[in-house]
């Protein structure tokens, strides 16, 4: 069984993106993988300056997590702050990290261009997050496409790291599933919650329909062809249907007759059947917070142990421990 890490930052409300990205191919893991699914708070911090904002976000997204599905018996499942050795490793990644390798980084100049302020915290994201993977020294990376260059930069500074001190992390590969990459949002560009084009997974009916009723669409006649490689509507559609309903609905957009405001009342339906039990589960999670806190903090020693032994290993090789 491969070891198979991804985290996610309690920054928002999870959305379809999230969730066809990188949450879903994680729960359905749960008995094929070597799984570590954590919440990444340290890294929400670098946007999220609001006590009660991380804190609530924090547990909420634990609950979403087991609401969707995950076993957390199967798996290694816990808050990233709860093993603060992440922060020793980042720093003996960090004096190896060449600055350029970040300043190359698209997500960060893409942060700024939002307006988000250019923190030492922001710029050195992706130092972080190899400390996240190297430190379980995780094989695979389950991530949308979005994450592909963070994963490249753990990579080259384990690189950086074994050539210097000698063999001492495992090289992790990003696994992208190429279906759900990018999951596009309400506006057809990536579904973001920084964003605001997302379509939330844990949102009640009414506000569903709204949303789903406000995904942007062409003004092509109902009768004439339209180009379903092209339609953030037929995208989602695909995420949500059986093969024998995409069927029918790609002859529509080839052959003309697919009107948009049918399609997007099925999509409606689609999707809040999809999460409707996973809803109702949130809510009971909620109200049992003592529970979640149990689980993560079972989760966290186990993650605790695992840490131990590369970040001792990491001492010796780097001359810390004497
Ligand atoms: P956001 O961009 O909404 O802040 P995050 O950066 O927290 O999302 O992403 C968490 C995980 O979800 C990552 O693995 C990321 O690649 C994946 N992800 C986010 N948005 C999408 C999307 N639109 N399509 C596919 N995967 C996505
Ligand atoms: N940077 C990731 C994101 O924004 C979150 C993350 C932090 C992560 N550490 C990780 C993902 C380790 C995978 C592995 O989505």
């Amino acid at each position: 069984m491969k070891r198979t890490l991804s985290g996610i930052q309690p920054s928002g409300k999870f959305h379809i993106g999230n969730y066809f990205g990188m949450m879903q191919t994680m729960i359905q893991q749960v008995t094929t993988a070597d799984l570590y699914v954590f919440i990444v708070n340290y890294h929400a911090l670098t946007s999220v300056h609001d006590k009660d904002r991380l804190q609530k976000g924090t547990l909420e997204a634990a609950a979403d997590f087991l609401a969707l599905g995950l076993d957390p018996e199967g798996c290694t499942f816990w808050v990233q702050s709860d093993v603060p050795e992440v922060c020793e490793l980042t720093w003996l990644l960090s004096v190896l990290t060449p600055m350029g390798l970040l300043e190359r980084c698209h997500s960060y100049k893409d942060k700024i261009a939002k307006n988000i302020p250019a923190s030492h915290g922001l710029f050195s994201y992706p130092v972080l997050m190899a400390a996240d993977i190297l430190l379980y020294q995780a094989e695979v990376v389950p991530v949308g496409k979005d994450q592909k260059q963070h994963l490249e930069v753990a990579r080259d500074i384990a690189i950086k790291f074994n050539n210097t001190f000698g063999e001492t992390f495992v090289l992790p590969e990003p696994a992208i599933d190429e279906s759900t990459a990018t999951v596009p949002g309400l506006d057809g560009q990536k579904m973001s919650k920084s964003y605001g084009n997302t379509i939330p997974i844990f949102i009640d009916e009414k506000p569903l329909r709204k949303l789903v009723m406000s995904i942007q669409t062409d003004a092509t006649p109902v009768e004439a062809p339209k180009d379903p490689d092209n339609c953030t509507l037929y995208a989602l559609l695909k995420l949500f249907a059986p093969a024998e309903k995409m069927k029918e609905v790609h002859a529509l957009y080839k052959n003309g007759g697919a009107a948009y405001g049918y399609l997007k009342q099925d999509l409606f339906e689609l999707i809040n059947d999809y999460f409707s039990g996973a809803r109702a589960r949130k809510k009971e999670l909620m109200d049992n917070q003592d529970y979640l806190r149990q689980i993560l903090a079972r989760g966290a020693e186990k993650a605790r142990e695992q840490a131990a032994g590369t970040i001792d290993l990491v001492r010796k090789r780097a001359g810390i421990a004497y």
